[in-house]
């Protein structure tokens, strides 16, 4: 049984990340790829748990270090547990958002530097890497607008407009450090054309 691939859906606020996952699926079903999907932080219950804490914006205020840390501590429970045996068994891992989130969230949002979150990269994840990164890119203001329109806003959603400046920077400056992995489509044009871009991109992988 070949191992599964793994692929990683990323993006900032309002970007069209849960629609686009879907699609993504019934793509990959429809090519015969047998695939789970799953998201981070969460995955397995101790790291939903962690993401709750994560996401709560009534809690005590978060030290940064801390924050980084709870990020990697569901990830490494999710890895162990999920994305680890799932790929194994041959099935591919389509996973809402990955490191490249940790690099754009608390490497640009935080300022956290990268070198850190490479050294936690490194001792969590071992050599796993995703295999294809999908980056949906949008200016902030639209991602904000459409993320406004949703429920209550999570501590994340809460922050000012300035950090999701940084995290989209950091985003983009992740796709121009790993070009082969990670692929930018632009979120900002109407979803057919979203999805033709994401059915250019996996199409090139699958080949
Ligand atoms: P979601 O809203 O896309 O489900 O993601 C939850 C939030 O978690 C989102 O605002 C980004 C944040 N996050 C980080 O700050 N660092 C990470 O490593 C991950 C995976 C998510």
């Amino acid at each position: 049984m070949p191992r599964g691939k793994f692929i990683t859906l990323e993006g900032g606020e309002g970007v069209g990340k849960t629609t686009n996952l879907a699609f993504i699926e019934n793509y990959l079903k429809l090519h015969n790829i047998p695939v789970s999907v799953t998201r981070e932080p969460g995955g397995t219950a101790l790291a939903e748990k962690i993401r709750k804490l994560l996401l709560d914006k009534d809690s005590e205020a978060i030290s940064e270090h801390a924050e980084l840390l709870m990020v990697f501590a569901a990830r490494a429970q999710h890895i162990k547990h999920v994305i680890e045996p799932t790929l194994a068994n041959g099935t591919w891992v389509l996973c809402d958002r990955f490191t490249d989130a940790t690099y754009a969230y608390q490497g640009g949002g935080r300022n956290m530097k990268n070198s850190t979150i490479e050294w936690l990269e490194n001792l969590v994840q071992g050599i796993l890497r995703p295999d294809l990164t999908l980056l949906l890119d949008a200016p902030v203001e639209i991602g904000l607008e459409r993320a406004k329109l949703r429920s209550n806003l999570d501590r994340f959603e809460s922050e000012k407009i300035n950090f999701f400046e940084q995290v989209r920077r950091a985003y983009l400056l992740q796709a121009e450090l790993h070009p082969n992995r990670i692929k930018v489509i632009k979120a900002n044009q109407a979803l057919i054309d979203v999805e033709n871009e994401l059915i250019n991109v996996i199409g090139n992988f699958l080949r």
